[in-house]
């Protein structure tokens, strides 16, 4: 028996086999879960979800998540394909075209900076106001997106999706709020340390950031499998009454002041 067993979700995010949310569908599958996989048609041709899909059993839909109907069809699409609503949802979307750019937070374009926010925060807002407008979701069902700490404190080289991840985190609060009353579903963020990913290599000094940010964790920058591990356990039934939260799932970064291990 897995802790997810008879559980229903749909996880967005995966580009590639190093995805965080790649790490998420797997272990939800072998924990029992029924896993639907979208992303955006671009994705889908330029990655490789289409043939991990494949190989899992894992039904694949498109959609571009800043496009309130294209949402919409997928959640109906994904309802036929479950066959009612879903226990589980997985925010795993970020791209700054200004960082892509190389643009600094001073010398931001401004219509890449619309896109960062819509892309990375405000697709969450469309993707539970859908939600609860297609009724997509089932009471006590939970709701996870993937944050990161430059949300609440200053990390030069983030640029725009330190914006883009305090309003993401925002909106869990304001949704956790909503669905809680509503349907006892959760909302939560995981801020999860810096990891090897197709994005997270998207970012300027990604080697000297995750290197300074293993040295001064004292559990050491947590990695993809253990984010899957920690998202795995909000989808499941021993966490029904943690909502509104940002959780650091960092080996303890975030609490760590000064170390000989600084520099
Ligand atoms: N890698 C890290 O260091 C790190 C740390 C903390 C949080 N995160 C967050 O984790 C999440 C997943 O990123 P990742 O690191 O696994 O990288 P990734 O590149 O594998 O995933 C990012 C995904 O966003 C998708 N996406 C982009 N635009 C989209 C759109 N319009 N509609 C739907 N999907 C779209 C991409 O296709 C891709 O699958 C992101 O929110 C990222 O900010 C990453």
């Amino acid at each position: 028996m897995g802790i997810l067993s008879g559980k229903k979700g749909l996880i967005t995010g995966v580009l590639n086999e190093h995805s965080l949310a790649w790490h998420v569908a797997k272990l939800a599958q072998a924990e029992g879960a029924t896993v639907v996989l979208t992303n955006t048609p671009a994705a889908i041709r330029l990655g490789t979800v289409a043939e991990l899909a494949q190989a899992h059993g894992m039904p694949l839909l498109a959609a571009d998540a800043t496009q309130v109907e294209e949402i919409r069809a997928l959640y109906r699409e994904t309802h036929k394909l479950i066959g009612g609503p879903a226990d589980f949802l997985l925010h795993a979307i970020g791209m700054s075209p200004n960082l892509r750019k190389k643009r600094t937070y001073g010398a931001l374009n401004y219509a890449d900076y619309q896109k960062t926010l819509d892309i990375s925060a405000v697709s969450f807002h469309k993707m539970l106001q859908v939600a609860e407008e297609e009724s997509f979701l089932a009471a006590y069902g939970s709701v996870v997106a993937l944050s990161y700490i430059a949300a609440q404190r200053t990390f030069p080289f983030y640029g725009d999706m330190a914006d883009a991840k305090a309003l993401l985190e925002s909106i869990a609060r304001g949704y956790g709020y909503r669905l809680g009353k509503s349907l006892k579903v959760r909302v939560n963020t995981v801020s999860q340390s810096p990891t090897q990913t197709t994005a997270g290599a998207g970012i300027g000094d990604v080697t000297d950031m995750m290197g300074y940010a293993d040295r001064l964790s004292p559990l050491g920058n947590a990695p993809a499998e253990d984010c899957a591990r920690f998202v795995i356990t909000l989808f499941s039934d021993y966490t029904r009454f943690l909502t509104m939260q940002n959780i650091y799932h960092d080996g303890g970064y975030s609490s760590t002041g000064m170390t000989p291990d600084h520099s």
